[in-house]
């Protein structure tokens, strides 16, 4: 016969301690899950937003496309407001985000009576073919992001920003 018996008191604080961190356990899971949910959640990166931008209407004039989509930043939704310069080169559709690479500002095609078929920005006067890529000289450092697109049912749809590939 062993003489490590438990006692009545030792038997009593170990149950009181084992269902005591049980419901403490119940109380917290769904707290620790509730805080952490906004990062186990899956990134639909493939997600392409509609325009109102019929494909058939594009040439090869930049033209501006605005559209909408929603985003979450963890418990946050808001409603996010973009835009891409978008135009044809043969059968491609090209799509360039309007946001200087110097300092963020947003250009414009043919806005500059010296350089009408070129982007320009208004903030320092920086310029970019209709490519995308800086010119040489003016203060941005690298040609202009690109977009993914897609065609739907005649209409463009804009993806996920990437490097520009044109340049
Ligand atoms: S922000 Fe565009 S040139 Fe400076």
């Amino acid at each position: 016969m062993s003489n490590n018996r438990v006692s009545r008191r030792q038997f009593l604080g170990y149950t009181l301690t084992g269902v005591g961190g049980f419901m403490a356990a119940g109380m917290l899971m769904p707290m620790v899950r509730f805080a952490v949910d906004p990062v186990l959640q899956q990134k639909d990166a493939g997600d392409y937003i509609l325009t109102d931008q019929a494909v058939a209407d594009l040439t090869e004039e930049p033209v501006r496309v605005d559209f909408a989509y929603e985003q979450v930043d963890a418990w946050y939704t808001s409603e996010v407001t973009s835009s891409a310069w978008v135009y044809k080169e043969g059968d491609k559709i090209v799509a360039l985000s309007p946001v200087c690479k110097h300092l963020g500002c947003t250009v414009n095609w043919a806005a500059d009576p010296e350089h009408p078929n070129q982007f320009f920005c208004p903030c320092h006067a920086g310029r970019y073919e209709k490519n995308g890529q800086n010119v040489a000289g003016t203060p941005p450092l690298g040609p202009l992001d690109e977009y993914e697109v897609e065609e739907r049912d005649g209409f463009l749809a804009i993806g996920a920003i990437q490097v520009n590939t044109l340049v």
